[in-house]
């Protein structure tokens, strides 16, 4: 079985069709998905099965795969109740990518520091800043939300254009720091960059507390499995280097800041 397990799912369904009609029965939809790359151990996972379901379901699998085996049902000893607390595993990336983000949040106080104290501005420290937000928090972050997450739900709905318009908000004053870096005013970097704090870390409340558990709540188990593999096939086109060379940058920030503060300065 270990063998199958780490197999890509379309070889699995391959040398045995029953695997994916069995999958069917769960509304975990790879045998229309065009996407390979899924191994057989990673594809209940990822679709957020109750325990108990996920136990039956690979117990069919593998006796569709050895049929004269004595293969023996997983006990499940986990209560229903923890299972319903956590995020599906889309949404959890999302909210992993969100501590990075209030990571960055958080050093912001630190840059204003800076701002306030120096006389001359450390230009390339807050263009560092403002491509760690363009980066990984817009294009990353923000273009899974609004490219393929919000298609699963009612556009039209208030708290998904209110959670729009905070992004639209929030480039605005990322151009306005850029803008304000160029002329050399302190004041408005200041003020931008305070509003961009404030604002991602009600934004980042929204969506981790009301807006993914509501999202959550209205998918299908297929669903879950397509925005899965979406957010992978998003994140692939953007390539590793992205998220890499940003939370190297928030590592550096990190050590910058701690000796600062260990210096007295
Ligand atoms: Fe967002
Ligand atoms: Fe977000």
């Amino acid at each position: 079985m270990q063998d199958f397990l780490n197999m890509s799912i379309k070889e699995v369904i391959e040398k045995h069709p029953g695997v994916g009609s069995l999958l069917e029965e769960y509304d975990i939809g790879c045998v229309p998905c065009t996407v390979a790359t899924c191994l057989l151990k990673d594809i209940v996972t990822i679709h957020n099965l109750p325990k108990k379901d996920e136990a039956i379901l690979m117990y069919s699998i593998e006796k569709e795969i050895y049929p004269d085996r004595d293969v023996k049902l997983k006990e499940v000893v986990e209560e229903e109740k923890k299972e319903e607390l956590g995020y599906s595993p889309p949404m959890q990336q999302l909210v992993d990518e969100h501590v990075h983000i209030k990571q960055m949040i958080a050093y912001i106080a630190n840059v204003l520091e800076l701002v306030a104290q120096d006389e001359k501005i450390d230009k390339d420290l807050i263009l560092d800043v403002v491509r760690f937000i363009r980066e990984y928090a817009d294009k990353y972050h923000h273009a899974k939300e609004e490219d393929i997450l919000f298609d699963y739900t009612d556009k039209s709905l208030e708290i998904i254009n209110v959670i729009l318009e905070d992004h639209v908000t929030a480039r605005g004053h990322i151009k306005a720091v850029v803008d304000a870096v160029e002329t050399g005013n302190k004041e408005k970097i200041v003020d931008h960059l305070t509003a961009y704090q404030s604002l991602l870390t009600e934004h980042i409340r929204k969506e981790d507390e009301i807006l993914f558990p509501w999202i959550d709540r209205g998918l299908t188990t297929r669903q879950v499995g397509e925005i899965y593999q979406k957010f992978a096939q998003a994140n692939q086109e953007l390539g590793e280097n992205l998220p890499e060379r940003n939370l190297d940058f928030l590592e550096s920030l990190n050590s910058k800041f701690q000796q600062q503060h260990q210096g007295g300065n």
